[in-house]
């Protein structure tokens, strides 16, 4: 039987039906394998399920011989390198679309709270400090009624986009490039518009669109100057899009009301800085756990592992240039 590295803790029914096609080599106790340890483990098998936290580069694919196919439970595939997958005959797959509702919803829940101050208000309480209620108590930001902008207008910018009609929001976006009129009514009538005019006009920003080099600190001091003082910058994408320093002083000084953040660069690490601001909704990279949409992840690794020890062509295979090779 060709061998599987399932590279994080999986459910055991997940493992039971994979087990009918592969000998599987686990990580139940769910350790961060080290670059190291995971081309030992790599070694001598046809492919690996993994996660976001699984570097696949160059360097690492030059140690091993023989995998055929890496699988990742995540939409954004940033960790795998896709070029040297190709050069290296490995199959790269994801699992797109299944995600995309659960965490649009995320984006608007932690919108929601760093808006109306939820989880500040909350540690107040939990604090004791609740003595007297006041007019300007927890003030924050209204949604309905208020420019909704969204950087990054794939599946999940388009889900977050619907979402607003409900609030009777406008909606602006930027993108690579400009959906199509139909794409454009189905997100709520979004508008197209430039990056400085989608910084200056929203009065919440949800970031939404995959990191790639070429992204890398997008959002920076420059751009959080753009912003309306009042505005809130919402990051479900991820860490390294923000450079997260800046998005500090900006918070700090009043550049921006608020921020929301589920993805941080170097996560799970994070700046301490952080911590010390009240105006900051922070959780550790959630938006796309419910229990019904991680079952959905998983299989759909899952089908793309078994697709592949079949001969048949991955669903979600990232660079079918690899088959011309
Ligand atoms: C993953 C995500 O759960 O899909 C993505 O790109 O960021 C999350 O939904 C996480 O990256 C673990 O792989």
């Amino acid at each position: 039987m060709p061998k599987l590295l399932v590279a994080r803790a999986m459910f055991p029914d997940v493992l039971a039906q994979l087990s009918n096609f592969f000998e599987l080599e686990l990580n139940q106790e769910d350790r961060i394998f080290s670059q190291s340890e995971l081309a030992e483990r790599l070694q001598g098998k046809f492919g690996m399920i993994c996660t976001s936290s699984a570097k696949v580069d160059q360097d690492l694919l030059s140690k091993l011989s023989g995998v055929k196919i890496i699988s990742t439970i995540a939409v954004g595939y940033d960790n795998f390198d896709l070029h040297a997958c190709t050069q290296h005959g490995v199959m790269a797959t994801n699992s797109p679309d299944v995600l995309n509702e659960t965490t649009a919803d995320f984006a608007w829940a932690l919108m929601m709270a760093t808006a109306r101050r939820v989880t500040e208000a909350e540690h107040f309480l939990r604090a004791g400090l609740w003595t007297k209620w006041s007019v300007d108590f927890f003030v924050g930001a209204d949604l309905h009624g208020s420019c909704l902008g969204i950087l990054g207008m794939g599946r999940i910018g388009q889900a977050i986009a619907r979402r607003a009609s409900g609030f009777g929001m406008e909606v602006i976006y930027h993108n690579r490039s400009q959906l199509s009129e139909e794409k454009e009514l189905a997100a709520h009538h979004a508008r197209y518009v430039d990056k400085q005019t989608l910084l200056r006009h929203a009065d919440h920003l949800i970031l939404a669109l995959p990191y790639s080099p070429e992204v890398h600190h997008i959002i920076g001091a420059i751009e959080l100057a753009q912003m309306k003082p009042s505005a809130t910058l919402i990051n479900i994408a991820r860490g390294g899009i923000v450079d997260d320093a800046a998005l500090i002083q900006a918070l700090r000084n009043g550049q921006i009301a608020g921020a929301g953040l589920d993805v941080f660069e170097n996560e799970p690490r994070f700046h301490a800085d952080f911590l010390g601001l009240k105006n900051v909704v922070l959780t550790p990279h959630i938006a796309s756990a419910t229990e019904r949409t991680r079952r959905a992840m998983v299989n759909r690794a899952v089908k793309n592992v078994i697709s592949a020890v079949r001969g048949e062509l991955p669903p979600d295979l990232l660079n079918p240039e690899v088959l011309e090779i």
